[in-house]
């Protein structure tokens, strides 16, 4: 299985809602939606007014990538605004047991995002209740940044990982996944691919979206 996601980050805001329709049309398979409160990470993007605007869009897989601290208080108003998948970071939820029951409570599919430098101890406790592992390429805040390498070990640990447990969680990938790096990482193990750059800063998003394809079931 190869889910591509195309994440909004790099879409063109003055017209998100033709992007959005665009990666659709150009066969997305989710929709990544980046939020950043400028404390967990140095940036701010975007909340979920805007969650719910790509809602009313597209019927895609709407998949929410929690990059803010405190995640607990705002989980209710993304899930209320659509999100189909939410991740919190490991890194921002002390009692991340709770976070990802609240996620599952509310109705949406629950994951967890490891920094680069968070190991995959991490999600050891809470490995039953996962969805998905969302593991960070890069240091989260930006996008257009270059992959880094030891991402590849981390995936392929945590495939192990995840099947020793008899998991059927989604590994997803976030950072830096283009052509150059797309065919490591599927062969790592991942299956669900966020690219930002690589596909919104194209002007062919069918082409790069198949190509992308085409390199994870090589
Ligand atoms: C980074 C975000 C990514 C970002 C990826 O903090 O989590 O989802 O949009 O961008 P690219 O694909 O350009 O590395
Ligand atoms: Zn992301």
């Amino acid at each position: 299985m190869t889910l591509i996601a195309p994440s909004i980050l790099s879409a063109d805001f003055t017209r998100l809602g033709e992007e959005v329709k665009a990666v659709e049309k150009a066969g997305a398979d989710w929709i990544h939606i980046d939020v950043m409160d400028g404390q967990f990470v140095p940036n701010i993007s975007y909340g979920p007014i805007v969650v719910q605007a790509c809602r009313r869009v597209t019927n895609m897989v709407m998949d929410v990538h929690l990059m803010i601290e405190t995640p607990d208080a705002r989980i209710p108003d993304f899930a209320k605004a659509g999100a189909d998948y939410i991740s919190v970071h490991a890194e921002a939820c002390p009692h991340l047991h709770r976070s990802l029951q609240l996620i599952k409570s509310l109705g949406p599919k629950a994951g967890v995002a490891l920094n680069p430098a968070t190991p995959l101890s991490a999600i050891e406790y809470v490995i039953d209740m996962l969805d998905f592992v969302l593991i960070m390429s890069v240091n989260p805040g930006f996008g257009g940044q270059k992959f880094i390498d030891a991402s590849l070990n981390k995936i392929t640990a945590l495939s192990k990982m995840l099947s020793e447990a008899g998991s059927n969680a989604i590994i997803q990938v976030d950072g830096g996944v283009n052509n150059d790096t797309m065919e490591a990482v599927t062969r790592a193990g991942a299956c669900c691919f966020v690219a930002g750059s690589a596909v919104f800063n194209t002007p062919d998003y069918k082409k790069t979206i198949d190509g992308l394809r085409k390199l994870s079931e090589k």
